[in-house]
């Protein structure tokens, strides 16, 4: 293993909490795969303190960084500019520092659709979509999914209010592919019905809140491939629902190396060991629901 002396490039995870993050193993396992003197190294920090660290760490040796919850959209305000994807997205998950210029980029919506292209061999065009949840994830996978060309973009939400705007929003800033649905039982099923993909993009189902499940079970078809961006347990109650009535399923895992792996390219230029990665965030998740 190589210790970080006084040329490693730093990159920073900056979030709060973080005691449960892969991102630290996942980077750091793939610099020392790949002999690069950089350093991952995760940055708990509050609200409050996030603009006086983030201006101290421009200062250091940085190539850039991970965001993540809360400060996905508080950190635009400290950026010099952002990706056109991230400024749709309207948050940001990686900051690369270019010609002493923070950038900020949103790789969520990619990892998801190369997650999805893996396991599921399915691209966005032609593919009609079934969004549970109108949060910051949902935000990112669907808009990078009507950026790609998906024919049709169905969201819906526990607050209606946040799937309407969403959907809205889409069709404005992207594509008018995107509509909102009630999450009433009997609207989400006739929507379903003429479907092809469902993925939930919310927080329920992730340990260790419990095993809520965002959508009733009974709603799913033998048609639909389900995807979910919870990835701790692996396998969600809605995937194992899925999973008994023939569904095809894709994990929440995929989304989190491609993620990962889009960003340490902005980093470093290069690709990262993909296998590498995934055994390093496998162990951690394995060892921390031991
Ligand atoms: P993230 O950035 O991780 O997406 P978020 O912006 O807080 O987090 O979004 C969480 C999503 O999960 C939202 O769609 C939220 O629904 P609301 O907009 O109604 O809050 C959804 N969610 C969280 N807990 C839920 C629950 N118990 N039942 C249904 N939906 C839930």
């Amino acid at each position: 293993m190589r210790y970080p002396t006084v040329t490693t490039r730093l990159v920073i995870l900056l979030g709060k909490p973080l005691g449960h993050s892969v991102s630290p193993v996942m980077h750091n396992s793939a610099f020392a795969e790949l002999g690069m003197d950089y350093c991952y190294l995760p940055v708990e920090v509050a609200a409050e303190d996030l603009a006086t660290v983030f201006a101290g760490l421009k200062k250091m040796n940085l190539a850039g960084g991970n965001v993540t919850v809360p400060h996905k959209i508080r950190i635009i305000d400290l950026l010099d500019r952002l990706d056109p994807l991230a400024q749709s997205i309207g948050a940001v998950n990686t900051i690369c520092l270019e010609q002493g210029q923070a950038v900020g980029y949103n790789t969520d919506g990619y990892g998801f659709l190369r997650s999805l292209q893996e396991v599921a061999g399915i691209s966005p065009a032609g593919e009609r979509f079934f969004l549970l949840g109108a949060g910051g994830a949902a935000r990112a996978i669907a808009m990078t999914l009507a950026a790609e060309g998906a024919e049709t973009i169905i969201i819906s939400n526990r607050t209606a209010e946040r799937a309407e705007a969403l959907a809205e929003e889409i069709n404005r800033v992207i594509r008018p592919c995107a509509t909102m649905v009630s999450a009433g039982a009997q609207e989400q099923r006739a929507a379903l019905a003429d479907c092809t993909v469902l993925i939930n993009c919310t927080s329920l189902g992730m340990a260790p809140a419990g095993d809520g499940v965002a959508l009733d079970p009974a709603l799913l078809h033998p048609g639909l491939t389900v995807a979910d961006i919870v990835y701790n347990p692996m396998r969600t109650r809605l995937l194992a629902a899925a999973e008994k009535i023939g569904c095809r399923t894709v994990p929440g895992l995929g989304m989190l190396i491609h993620q990962g792996a889009a960003a340490f390219t902005l980093w470093t230029g290069r690709e990262p060991p993909l296998a590498t990665m995934r055994r390093a965030a496998l162990a951690q998740l394995n060892r921390a629901t031991l």
